[in-house]
């Protein structure tokens, strides 16, 4: 059993990776700004406090004299805090009656030395110097304090410095970086967010587009069903029908043989349809089979338009095949040739009510072309735009009462693309149609 996060992570994986995505880039970015702090800060302190420990190294070697002359100890403490501007406070403690100290000398203009006792009491004791970290409650600000004890030259302790080194500038820099880092942090948010909303479109048509595959895929099946489903009984009808045509008691009677003759040609139409969409059906399912070998193009075309001379005749057209000679050898499947050119012809004838129909050919390069002219209805530069598409008849007063389905020229250019060829038409409305169909040379 899958757990119904887990089961809504599989079906909606887009807007989990959103989410992950608008979590993530935030995250990390704090992430790094915080990591960068840290190893800021611990790298300025170190700095810092090794700046104190030199200073109050500095002022450890004093002789009780020196220790004394409040000008010679001030006089030292402007130069070190001329060189290090960081530096806050300076103060000499010495030890008093009391086992305390006092501030012998202090930079701090109130007088105190703000020493910490505990701290100074320890220093004094130990005889060696220490390093802590400060903080003063009332400004809220940090300094490093050392306390380093003062010897004389034979090395007596004498007294203490104490050095206190301001952090000031070290969290204005701080406090300027997380002030900036939550601007880019900010401006990485919206410029997630709007990637998210244009993500969401995407997704949006992503969903959009797979079910018009499926509707699309639901057409195809139905399409296919239907057509293998209307043709059995279809093929009766039409069986029943010529036996009717074919029977004395209704050839006798005119209306009976007129009715049968009206039946014959629906259901004959009805075929063609069925037909076509079984095509339809096969080529976007890529079902229709292929058996291709050389073959030579003047032939299958002459057993095209025989199928529709009758029709042509009958329209009173003029109907020729002119093919080159001799006739190169091309790849493809004979009964598709047929079908590619009894569909173009049977269209030439169909859309023209007068003149001719004539197919010759030319070898071009590589190629050979066939030339399908009519002296029919043509069509206009739009009408031809759409010309190969599915289901589309031009509509006008000449088309109106001719019967098709729109299909034809569809089904002509995915043949002919299967087998490598090209198809393209030329028009002049009122005048005629020119068809090329252009394959391949075969030697
Ligand atoms: N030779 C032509 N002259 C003028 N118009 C044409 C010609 N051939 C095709 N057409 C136009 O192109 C449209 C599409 O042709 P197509 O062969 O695909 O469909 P159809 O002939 O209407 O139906 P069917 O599927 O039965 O062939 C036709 O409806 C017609 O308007
Ligand atoms: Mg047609």
């Amino acid at each position: 059993m899958i757990l119904p996060a887990a089961d809504f992570i599989k079906r909606n994986s887009q807007f989990t990776y959103s989410i992950i995505l608008i979590i993530l880039i935030p995250a990390a970015l704090v992430f790094n700004t915080l990591w960068t702090l840290r190893a800021v800060n611990r790298d300025v302190n170190l700095q810092l406090r090794r700046e104190a420990v030199l200073v109050g190294s500095v002022l450890g070697n004093m002789s009780t004299e020196e220790l004394k002359n409040r000008e010679f100890l001030n006089k030292k403490f402007a130069k070190i805090q001329e060189e290090e501007p960081e530096i806050q406070n300076i103060t000499v403690l010495v030890p008093n009656e009391e086992n305390k100290f006092d501030a012998a000398a202090t930079t701090n203009r109130l007088g105190k030395s703000g020493s910490d006792p505990v701290l100074s009491q320890f220093v004094w004791s130990s005889g060696k110097s220490h390093a802590a970290e400060v903080i003063d409650r009332t400004t809220n600000t940090r300094a490093w304090s050392v306390i380093a004890p003062i010897k004389d030259d034979d090395g007596k302790q004498i007294a203490m410095v104490d050095v206190k080194i301001s952090t000031k500038k070290v969290d204005d820099v701080i406090s300027r970086t997380i002030r900036d880092s939550i601007i880019v942090l900010s401006a990485t948010v919206v410029i997630v967010l709007l990637l998210l909303i244009n993500h969401f479109r995407f997704f949006e048509y992503a969903r959009l587009f797979r079910k018009l595959k499926e509707v699309d895929e639901m057409k195809d099946d139905f399409i296919s069903m239907a057509s293998h489903e209307l043709r059995t009984p279809l093929t009766a009808i039409r069986g029943y029908t010529e036996l009717l045509l074919r029977n004395p008691t209704v050839t006798a009677d005119e209306k009976a043989t007129k009715d049968a003759k009206t039946i014959a040609a629906g259901s004959e139409r009805l075929s063609d349809l069925v037909e076509d969409l079984l095509n339809v059906s096969r080529i976007e399912q890529d079902r229709m089979k292929f058996d291709m070998k050389p073959v030579k193009l003047d032939f299958l075309i002459s057993t095209a338009l025989n199928e529709i001379r009758v029709q042509a005749e009958q329209k009173g057209l003029r109907v020729e095949l002119t093919p080159v000679s001799p006739q190169p050898n091309i790849m493809a499947d004979e009964d598709r040739i047929k079908q590619i050119f009894v569909n173009i012809i049977d269209n030439a004838v169909k859309y023209t009510k007068e003149g001719s129909v004539t197919i010759n050919q030319r070898v071009e390069g590589e190629t050979i072309r066939t030339f399908v002219n009519d002296t029919g209805i043509g069509m206009s530069p739009e009408a031809r735009e759409n010309l190969f598409e599915k289901f589309y008849r031009i509509k006008n007063d000449d088309t109106k009462n001719i019967p098709g389905s729109g299909l034809g020229l569809w089904i002509t250019k995915q043949i002919v693309e299967r087998m490598k060829g090209k198809i393209f038409v030329d028009s002049i409305e009122g005048k005629g149609s020119q068809f090329t169909i252009v394959f391949p040379i075969q030697h």
